[in-house]
């Protein structure tokens, strides 16, 4: 499959599965607390997913090829986990930073949406992690417009990670979405400006970086989904699903509570 141009009419339904998958992370935030297991948050979003939305949470079951299939309902990875933690019996604690993504899908189009939170009192260094990929995710998404590159937002998000001191992690990247997870292009988080896909009107993909405090080497867990760094340095990553407009850009994935651009990037 190529890279598809979604229709007004599928444009609004994406719009709905994306408010959906933020509020789901809206709902979930008050139970982010020491002592809460992963598995529990799991549960909660899973129950508020299906019988309050009437919608899919799309990682459960899912099975990419080579993969066995996910056996959760959303991503929880704490600390040196990078992303695609399976949630269980690990109960957070006070200085954890914890990643939860989101995926909904709803009447057939989904939307993909992760942050950060932190419990407790965290570090230092581990909040500023969470904020230069925070910035990282922005940086990208504001090259977003008509005519502009993928290696336009790679590089954006590269440059700031590095100056910061921090390592892009290359494995992972974001990717078309629609009636599919994950479809063509795929969005590195690294690269060249004037590089890459044009962007075109009415292109849904996801930006959503993953940043290590330290070197970018990973490696896969034994459960064959939870993705560590290989020298256990902290790892931060945000997600939005975000339209290619006329204009510029639109984020999908925004509810009440979606946290908001940092006012020096535009
Ligand atoms: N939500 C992840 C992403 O942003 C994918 C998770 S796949 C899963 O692309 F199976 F682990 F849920
Ligand atoms: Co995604
Ligand atoms: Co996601």
């Amino acid at each position: 499959m190529s890279i598809t141009i979604k229709t007004p009419q599928e444009i609004e339904k994406m719009r709905v599965a994306g408010r959906l998958t933020a509020e789901v992370l809206d709902y979930i935030t008050p139970y982010v607390k020491s002592g809460v297991t992963t598995g529990y948050l799991d549960q909660l979003c899973h129950d508020y997913i299906v019988n309050v939305q009437g919608c899919i949470p799309a990682p459960l079951n899912y099975a990419p090829p080579g993969y066995r299939p996910y056996p959760k309902s959303i991503c929880a990875s704490i600390n040196h986990q990078v992303c695609h933690g399976v949630p269980g019996d690990r109960q957070l604690r006070n200085g954890d930073i914890v990643n939860l993504d989101v995926t909904v899908i709803s009447d057939g189009y989904h939307g993909d949406s992760s942050r950060m939170f932190q419990v407790g009192e965290t570090s230092v260094q581990a909040r500023r992690l969470c904020e230069v990929t925070f910035e990282c995710l922005w940086l990208g998404i504001v090259q977003v417009r008509a005519g502009a590159q993928l290696g336009d937002i790679g590089n954006a998000i590269q440059k700031h990670a590095e100056k910061s001191g921090y390592s892009v992690v290359r494995e992972f990247c974001g990717h078309g979405i629609g009636a599919s997870f994950h479809e063509e292009p795929q969005v590195l988080h690294y690269g060249r400006p004037h590089t890459g896909v044009r962007l075109e009107p009415g292109m849904v993909f996801t930006i959503e970086p993953m940043i290590n405090a330290g070197r970018m080497a990973i490696r896969t867990m034994a459960d064959g989904w939870t993705i560590v760094t290989k020298d256990h340095s902290l790892s931060a990553q945000w997600e939005h699903t975000i339209l290619v407009t006329d204009t510029g850009y639109e984020v999908l994935t925004v509810s009440q509570a979606t946290p908001p651009q940092p006012a020096w990037i535009r």
